[in-house]
């Protein structure tokens, strides 16, 4: 078969290297990629909001499946448009995807189905006055959230009252986060272990899907800034508490979207919080998380492709799917600036020296190349992954690959990834 993946990160690199150990493919390629896709598929460089193009490019090629990694292109609607023009996509319709787009629609959503979450309200500029006495009823320490996608900076989860109160003006008053925070969600603040927990859903069937915890501050120590994720590691959920994340959060999901006549083909990936009254919902992303992707492509053992196309086809029940036990750690390698920018780059050396193999591999997220160079070109440059018997002997690889290869001085890696 004929698969094209589309997007151009590190997950997408994972996801391009599980596909392409399937003997069903026979051609792969990747829009746009990076430099360490193009090592092992063909790639083109068509933006992922480009849907005119990458529908050219489907038809041209004779594509069979398309997997589409980002949101933004499932925002859009690329999965309907696909279909329209005769071709299977895996990922959910544009409809569908409102899960991620608007905080507000997945906790109306939640709230129809009773899915546990944090209590919360919605308001608008209008409702600025209401707004900040909400948070007040909440003990003034309330998680302040943009509703649209802020390209993952529309969070502020304040450690005092003040910080709460000036995030709803700013959110409201000030614009900080454009369209996508003319509304706002403020809502309970939670505490517990986080957990991004993955669903392969069909539409009516649901199936476990790998579980990762990222690591989303800059710093050692979960300091500094938010970012798209500065590495993962595996986890081990009991069935016991499996059962309770598939029973309370992910099936009245999988349900209440064919009852609102929106079936959910794709990947579910559910942010939970372990909380002293059992998992909570956080938020719903509508695509594998990156760079939680690396750890369970890294995890998984049976053929990634036949599951991906009994999804799109409805015929997940019964499938089974099998996991290797070992442990798996990511760490990422980001450009100096990440993530506030101005993004330094540079010239990335000594890949030779890593032996990579099917439980280490340097992943790439943002690199291009140049000259016969490879050069970062992206906030989250490279994402080193390893398997091992426990976290330590993973990280211990990971980090050990990184002493090999060469990249720019100002360029950063947490050192207490599985640690
Ligand atoms: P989100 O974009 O909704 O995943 O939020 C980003 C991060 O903010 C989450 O991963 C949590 O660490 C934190 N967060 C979001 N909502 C809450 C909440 N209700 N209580 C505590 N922390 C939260
Ligand atoms: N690592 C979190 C995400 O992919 O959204």
């Amino acid at each position: 078969m004929n698969i094209l993946v589309i997007g151009g990160g590190a997950r997408e690199h994972a996801l391009v290297w599980k596909l392409k150990q399937s003997p069903l493919v026979e051609t792969l390629y990747c829009l746009p990629g990076n430099a360490g896709i193009a090592q092992i598929c063909k790639t083109e460089s068509i933006a992922v909001d480009n849907l005119p193009a990458i529908i050219v490019f489907a038809k041209s090629h004779q594509i069979d499946l398309v997997m589409v990694g980002p949101e933004l292109p499932l925002t859009l609607g690329l999965v309907d448009a696909l279909q329209e023009q005769g071709i299977a996509a895996f990922g959910p319709s544009k409809a569908a995807a409102r899960l991620e787009g608007s905080k507000g629609f997945m906790k109306d959503f939640c709230a129809r189905h009773r899915i546990p979450t944090a209590s919360y309200r919605r308001f608008t500029a209008e409702q600025v006055t209401a707004a900040h006495d909400y948070c007040d009823s909440l003990g003034g320490i309330a998680v302040i959230k943009a509703d649209g996608l802020a390209a993952g900076k529309g969070v502020t989860v304040p450690t005092s009252a003040l910080q709460a109160h000036q995030a709803i003006d700013d959110a409201l008053l000030h614009g900080a986060f454009g369209a996508a925070g003319r509304e706002i969600v403020i809502e309970e603040m939670m505490v517990g272990r986080e957990y991004s927990f993955f669903a392969l859903c069909d539409g009516q069937t649901a199936l476990p899907f790998g579980a990762a915890s990222d690591y989303k501050r800059l710093r050692e120590g979960n300091l500094g800034p938010n970012t798209g994720g500065m590495g993962a590691i595996s986890v081990e959920l009991s069935e016991a508490e499996v059962g309770q994340i598939m029973t309370q959060i992910i099936n009245p999901t999988v349900a209440g979207m064919v009852a609102e006549a929106m079936p959910f083909v794709g990947i579910l990936f559910a942010g939970l919080m372990k909380t002293a009254t059992g998992f909570k919902l956080i938020e719903y992303n509508v695509r594998f998380g990156d760079p939680e992707t690396l750890v369970v492509m890294m995890q998984l053992q049976s053929d990634l492709l036949p599951l991906l196309l009994a999804a799109v086809q409805g015929q997940l029940a019964g499938q089974q799917v099998e996991w290797r036990q070992e442990s798996v750690v990511t760490v990422v390698l980001a450009a100096g600036g990440y993530p506030m920018g101005p993004l330094t780059t540079g010239v990335l050396g000594n890949f030779a020296a890593v032996p990579v193999s099917d439980d280490l591999m340097v992943f790439h997220a943002g690199t291009k190349l140049k000259d016969g160079q490879i050069m970062a070109s992206g906030g989250r440059v490279l994402a080193v992954t390893a398997r091992g018997d426990d976290l330590a002997a993973a990280r211990l690889r990971v980090y050990e690959a990184y002493g090999k290869i060469t990249y720019p001085a100002d360029f950063l890696l947490r050192r207490d990834i599985g640690g």
